[in-house]
């Protein structure tokens, strides 16, 4: 396994939010993480990647066979886990070149990757100062595409980003997490997604529904997006796969 997460209790500001969480994902494998607003699944994502103010008080997660729970953040990082933050904060004073080349692990410039995702005139300007949403969300993923990390947690990464845009964020993602390429792939992902539309740029494995802190069900992706969309997530739940 790549990530385990083993009867993961989280408290935040001294309320439980998470309640006892399973989740493996293995090399190679997408999954993706559906649930309704304040369900948790931002917190489960900041939990794996260790930021501050998610108290694990229960549980254990494990990397490539190793307890994280508590490590810091950029050792976590530095072992391969990187995150595209659903809102990520304005750096003012860093440019978003120096930082991309800072944790660039690519091989590949940083002008590359940013001519990919259409972004390289945001590189001279403050990392996300004045960006519209949807460039935020490139900006994010310009970050993360660099950091090469094995396991990538991406928090809504289509959400108010405009269709043309979704296509651009969409490939960029589905290159980031494909498989069947010739060399067997390792890097894994774990996707929030409210609107399904990134479901059309990955090959997930797994869906699982979060709900009010508990991990309900889990299944085929598409399926459960659709028995969302057509009965709501409490009827989903209710069919206990
Ligand atoms: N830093 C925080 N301080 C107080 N409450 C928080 C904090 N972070 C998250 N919460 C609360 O925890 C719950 C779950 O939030 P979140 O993980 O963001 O849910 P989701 O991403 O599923 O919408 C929400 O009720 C939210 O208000
Ligand atoms: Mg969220």
């Amino acid at each position: 396994m790549l990530l385990e997460i083993r009867n993961l209790s989280v408290e935040v500001q001294g309320k439980e939010m998470l309640h006892n969480i399973n989740l493996e994902i293995d090399y190679g494998e997408t999954h993706v993480l559906f649930g309704k607003n304040g369900s948790g699944k931002t917190s489960l994502l900041m939990t794996i990647m260790g930021m501050s103010g998610y108290k694990i008080t229960k549980g254990n997660i494990f990397f490539k066979g190793e307890d994280i729970s508590n490590l810091s953040i950029n050792e976590r990082a530095r072992m391969g886990i990187g995150m595209s933050f659903q809102r990520p904060p304005t750096i003012s004073g860093v440019k978003t070149r120096d930082l991309v080349q800072i944790i660039n692990n690519n091989g590949k410039n940083t002008e590359n990757i940013a001519k990919r995702l259409n972004v390289s005139e945001f590189l001279d300007r403050d990392v996300n100062l004045g960006f519209s949403g949807g460039e935020i969300k490139k900006s994010e993923l310009l970050q993360l595409v660099s950091q090469n990390s094995d396991l990538v947690l991406l928090d809504e990464p289509e959400s108010g980003v405009d269709i043309e845009n979704i296509k651009v964020i969409g490939n960029v993602i589905k290159n980031l997490l494909q498989k069947h390429l010739r060399r067997q792939r390792v890097r894994a992902g774990l996707v929030i997604t409210h609107t399904g539309l990134i479901l059309n740029y990955l090959e997930a494995d797994k869906g699982h529904i979060l709900l009010n802190g508990r991990m309900r069900c889990e299944g085929n992706p598409r399926e459960i997006f659709q028995t969302i969309q057509k009965f709501g997530y409490e009827e989903c739940v209710r069919c206990q796969r």
